[in-house]
Parts: C-alpha cells; structure tokens; sequence
C-alpha cells in the first residue's frame, strides 16, 4: 500500500481550545485542513517519548455532517503514521461518553472524538474533532499546546492510497498493515451502565405505569437511549422522540436546554398537567450533556449535581459512597453544602471538563457538574448525558416521589441556591471584551459598596492551582461576591464560534426555600439589575434581553 507525503502549509493559529478544534464545516473542508490537525495530532504523540511503537486508538464521532469522510481521511492517515490499530464506532458513531468508556475498556493509547457538541451541524453548521488520551479524557493542556506547536511547524502529512474501509460492517477489517475493528458503539457503553444502576428497580418503575420522555434531538443519543431505556429497561416504543442521527440534526440546535430543547418542553409543560410525562430528559448532539425535567417542573443541573450526590449511594455503582465532589466555578454551591454534611470535600475548577480528569484519576472525586448541563463520574472521563438519567431514574425508583418532589425535599433540607445563568450570543468580539476589561477596572472601586440591598464584599478574576500537579489556570472568569453569600459571575465563553457569547451566571442563596416558589427568574431580579449596571450591558451591548435563559 502506497503511503503519500503531502506538501502542506502549517496552521499559524489554530490553537486547539478546551474543547479541542471546532469551525464551520467549510473550513474543515479547505484543502488539508483536517489532515493538518490530524498530522499535529499523530506527531504530538510521536515526540512523546513515553509512547509504545504500536500505538492504538478510539475513532468515532456524533454522526454530523462530515463526520464519515473525516473518519475516512483520519483511517488512512492512522495507517501512515505506524498505528497499529484503530477501533471506530459502526456507521462511525460513538457518543463523547462512550469513545470515553471503549478507550478505558480496551486501553487503548488514546481517541479521538468527531464532534462540535452543542452546536448546530449540516454543511453550514460546525464540525470539530478532539482528542483524548488513554485514560479517556480530554487531553491535557500540555499535549494541547503539543499539538499545537506541531501544527504550526509541520511541513507534510502522511496518507495511504486506499479504499474507504467499510465502517458499517462490524468486524475487523485490514488497511495496509493496521487493523480497523468496526465496534457496535452501545454495547460496551450499555454494559457500564448495567453495572452502576439498578436495572431491575427501574424495570420496576416504568413496569409500574411511571412515563418518560427522552429527546436524542436528532443527535448521537437516539441509538443508546433506544437501546438501554426501551430494549433494556421496557419503556415503551416512542419513550426516546427524535431518535434518528441525522447529519444535520434535523435542523435542529442539539443542546439541551429550555430554548433548544422545545419539543421535549412542550411535551413535559402540557397545559393538561396528567398528560404530560413523569419525567422527561434530552441529551446534545455528542451525548455528553443533559436537561432533567418533571412534570411542569425544570431541574436546575447545579441542583441536579447536588441532588444526585445527596441520593448516590441508592445506586449500586455509588453504595460505598463518595471520595468528593467537584464542581466548575459558575456552577452553584448547591453541591457544595451536600458535601458539607456528607464531610467530603468539594473542589471548585475552572469551566470545562479537563480540570476534573485530574482529579478522578488521583482519587479525589467521584462526581463532578457544571451548570452548563453537564454532570458525571469517575465512570469515564467525560460528562455524561444518559448516565445522568439513570441516575434519576435510579434515584426516582427508590424514593417513590415525584421529580419535583425530590427536588422541594432537597431545598427544605439543604436550603436553595436560587440560580440562573444569562447567555448574549454572537455580540461583537470587540464589544465583549470592552465590556470585561470595565469590569475588571472596577476591582478596586468595588469592595465594601453597597448595591440596592446587596454589599459587595470581594471581586476578582478567577484563577485555580491543580491540586495534582499544581498547574495553574488564570483568567477565568470575574466574580462578585456578595456579603450574604450571592454572586454574579461574568465569563466569555470559549466554545462559541460566531462573534462572543457574554455568559452572565446569578446565584442567590435562600435558606428558606418555601420563600420564592419555584420562580429563579423573579427571585434574581435585584442581582440581574445590578448585573446590568455594573457591566453597562445595554448600552455597550444594544441588548434589551439575554438570547438564552437558563
Ligand atoms: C461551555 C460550557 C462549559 C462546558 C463547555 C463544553 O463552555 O459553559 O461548562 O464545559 O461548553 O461542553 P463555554 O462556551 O462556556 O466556554
Ligand atoms: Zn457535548
């Protein structure tokens, strides 16, 4: 088999972000743009003196526009570079969790992921491609700036001259000399999940007349969630709504939130309260995230993290307990007062999911969340969407109460962290980052002034030392605490890919939880107006309401 080597021109600055590379399709399509990437991949990984002469790797991706020649292209490059042999989801199809599941399962060297999450796809939307090291996480910002610093001196990348492998038959298949295993990406993902949950309490439930929705949104979820809640767990054909993959996910935006996620909120808001679900959940378009709901009733995921750590040892994979909990900064300190009275510790990261790695891996937590919809385990190491769900159905099954139920027992037990997080998507870059450095100039003006009823009592750039190996991550975010223990926290997001999108994250804590009723919005309303004042928002903006609340 013949191995080429291209003439190419590296990247001058397409740093990978937390997140790996992500970009509209057409970029991705340009001409060695993908293969360039993969190339600084492959060569980080060689220059890693640590790195075994046959190396193996995890490919598969959330079914998006693209993700199957990408997959091609990734085949014959893997073959050019020496790997021995690569595992790749049939059809070309693994969820972020579950290429975390198969690398851990088959210790593999390492995988990478097709996917750009949350964002829309099709031949307009976004594509992104990552990868993750052998203990399935995300890799680590010193392999990063690894790839990145390949990219952008490489001269050629290597390709064999082959045919397309077929990815949709199961099965090992040969490419020159490396073996393709074509996997069936649920069953080892299934298997994990069997063994953390109790199958039969839950078969038990929905045996029981308890009704579910779960909304895959036209993303990589359909296949699992057919698999484990209607094949293993007997819910009903039509328990999972949008279960197709589809390269554009329908047209959709597969993040699973109250704006994206309508079709499943009408169902779980029926204006005739009884015809609607006991429970509805979605996943986004990878399968790494998740939106829990009640019957007329939304869970808060800094609530959801609390909640599930409060109730875990009812799950078998969790009856020994927990070793701690960590919790990204924006996130609210629900979680925070569970680990108080549980007496384990409780870590506050940066946003994103790498910094939780660390953690896992020594020991030191056991479950992790941000608010962004995202919550997991030691179990891989990356958010989970489904795991997620089971986990509340696992919970919902031995507690015989409803979701909101669990939720007002939890508030009147732990008090409530009223919380919402204000999205203002696609502003201009410029305009957002005006926007933080005024913040940040009021540092000093700011302490010990009072604000309405609120004082200020510190604010700052958020900044955190690993506590494994003590590296250190600036710049994470401006916070403003509050004397009585509110907070406004404002952040740039770092995955958007039109313009800036200015996260504004508001948190209340509220002892008595009877207070407000369930309304975040009404109850946050003083420290949503100060928000805007101290950041100018509308008039540096132009923006009268936030794009999503959440
Ligand atoms: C967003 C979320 C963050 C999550 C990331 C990847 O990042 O806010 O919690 O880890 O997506 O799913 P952001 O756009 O805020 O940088
Ligand atoms: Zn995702």
């Amino acid at each position: 088999m013949k191995t080429n080597v291209i003439d190419t021109t590296p990247f001058d600055d397409q740093k990978p972000g937390t997140s790996g590379l992500r970009k509209k399709v057409e970029v991705f399509r340009q001409a060695a743009y993908l293969e360039n990437f993969v190339q600084a991949i492959f060569d980080s990984i060689r220059d890693n003196a640590d790195a075994p002469e046959n190396r193996s790797l995890v490919l598969g991706g959330d079914g998006r526009y693209y993700n199957r020649e990408a997959i091609q292209i990734i085949l014959r490059m893997a073959a050019a570079n020496g790997f021995s042999k690569v595992w790749v989801g049939q059809g070309g199809i693994l969820s972020t969790p579950a290429a975390s599941c198969v690398i851990r399962k088959y210790q593999s060297f390492g995988g990478i992921i097709l996917s750009a999450s949350h964002n829309p796809g099709g031949p307009d939307g976004d594509f992104g491609i990552k990868y993750n090291t052998g203990n399935g996480g995300p890799a680590p910002e010193g392999i990063t700036d690894a790839i990145f610093a390949c990219s952008r001196s490489l001269k050629s990348y290597r390709i064999v001259e082959a045919p397309d492998v077929d990815i949709d038959s199961l099965g090992s298949h040969a490419l020159g000399e490396m073996r393709v295993e074509v996997i069936d990406p649920v069953a080892d993902y299934a298997e994990l999940m069997e063994s953390l949950f109790d199958f039969d309490a839950i078969r038990g439930l929905i045996a029981g007349g308890f009704r579910l929705c779960f909304d895959a949104m036209h993303a990589v979820t359909g296949p699992y969630a057919r698999e484990i809640l209607e094949q293993r767990l007997g819910a009903p054909a039509g328990t999972v709504i949008n279960g197709v993959p589809l390269p554009d996910f329908g047209d959709g935006h597969p993040d699973p939130n109250l704006t994206y996620a309508h079709e499943l909120v009408d169902i779980m808001f029926n204006a005739d309260a009884q015809a609607a679900p006991d429970f509805g959940a979605a996943s986004d378009g990878d399968g790494d995230r998740n939106m829990v709901l009640g019957r007329h009733f939304f869970v808060n995921p800094s609530d959801s993290l609390a909640i599930i750590a409060a109730n875990a040892t009812l799950a078998p994979g969790y009856s020994d307990g927990l070793a701690g909990i960590a919790r990204s900064m924006p996130t609210s300190a629900a979680a925070d007062r569970v680990a108080d009275k549980l007496g384990i510790p409780c870590y506050e990261t940066p946003t994103g999911w790498k910094f939780f790695g660390n953690l896992m891996d020594a020991g030191k937590v056991t479950l992790c969340g941000e608010e962004s919809f995202g919550t997991g385990s030691s179990h891989v190491r990356e958010k989970d969407g489904l795991w997620a769900v089971l986990f509340w159905l696992n919970i919902l099954a031995q507690r015989h109460l409803s979701v909101e139920d669990v939720v007002h027992s939890h508030w009147a037990e732990y008090g409530r962290n009223v919380y919402s997080r204000h999205d203002y998507e696609a502003l201009p870059s410029d305009v957002a980052n005006d926007l933080m450095a005024h913040l940040k100039n009021r540092f000093g003006e700011l302490p010990g002034k009072r604000l309405g009823t609120y004082t200020i009592l510190f604010c700052d750039d958020f900044s955190y030392v690993d506590p494994v190996d003590g590296s250190i991550a600036t710049g994470q975010g401006l916070r403003f605490g509050f004397t009585d223990g509110s907070r406004i926290v404002f952040r740039l997001s770092g995955t958007g890919t039109e313009g800036a999108t200015l996260r504004i994250y508001l948190e209340a804590f509220e002892p008595d939880a009877a207070r407000h009723g369930a309304d975040a919005q009404l109850a946050l309303q003083p420290l949503i107006e100060i928000a805007h004042d101290l950041s100018q928002l509308q008039q540096r903006t132009g923006r009268l309401a936030p794009t999503v609340i959440t």
